[in-house]
């Protein structure tokens, strides 16, 4: 399943959609390099949990917390190196827990994340252009993922 978006309000569209569809426990894997949307994504996933307020890339402080319909919790691995360092933060005491988790920068643990995830791919396809990526791991993600899909208004590509 993959969509492109033609600008950053149509990824936070998609993001709400993403959002609207998700439950407690839910983990959201985020793929793609520095610019690719990955932050914009998760806007529009907080919007789609009724989160008020600016959701801003949490790269300083690692993990960030939101009160919306269910808690957000946005984990951005962008400077941490080594797996290591990745679990000295405690992020996988978020996951499956009660609310949402989203992971900026999942590439840097893709060894460890668990069983099932909704993977999401980000790739740069032009100057305002985002190529999206559902690969969702799990029936429950493949669910999500496809009423996502189907409804998301956005560009379909094969
Ligand atoms: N179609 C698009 N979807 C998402 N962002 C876009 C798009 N076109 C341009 N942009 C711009 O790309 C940047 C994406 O930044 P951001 O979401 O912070 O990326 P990341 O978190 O992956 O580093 C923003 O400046 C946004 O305005
Ligand atoms: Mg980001």
């Amino acid at each position: 399943m993959q969509l492109e978006t033609k600008s950053a309000a149509e990824t936070r569209r998609v993001g709400r959609r993403i959002g609207e569809a998700l439950g407690q426990g839910d983990l959201i894997a985020l793929f793609g390099e520095l610019g690719a949307g990955k932050t914009c994504l998760t806007q529009g996933i907080a919007t789609g949990l009724d989160i008020k307020g600016n959701v801003s890339s949490p790269s300083f402080v690692i993990i960030k917390e939101y009160r919306g319909r269910l808690p957000l919790y946005h984990i951005d691995f962008f400077r941490l190196q080594t797996v290591k360092e990745i679990e000295s933060t405690g992020y996988d005491e978020y996951i499956c827990g009660e609310g949402v988790t989203i992971i900026e920068w999942a590439e840097k643990i893709e060894d460890i994340l668990p069983e099932k995830y909704f993977r999401i791919e980000l790739i740069i396809s032009g100057k305002n252009k985002r190529r999206i990526l559902f690969k969702p791991v799990g029936e429950d993600y493949e669910r999500i993922a496809r009423e996502v899909y189907e409804n998301s208004g956005a560009g379909y590509l094969k």
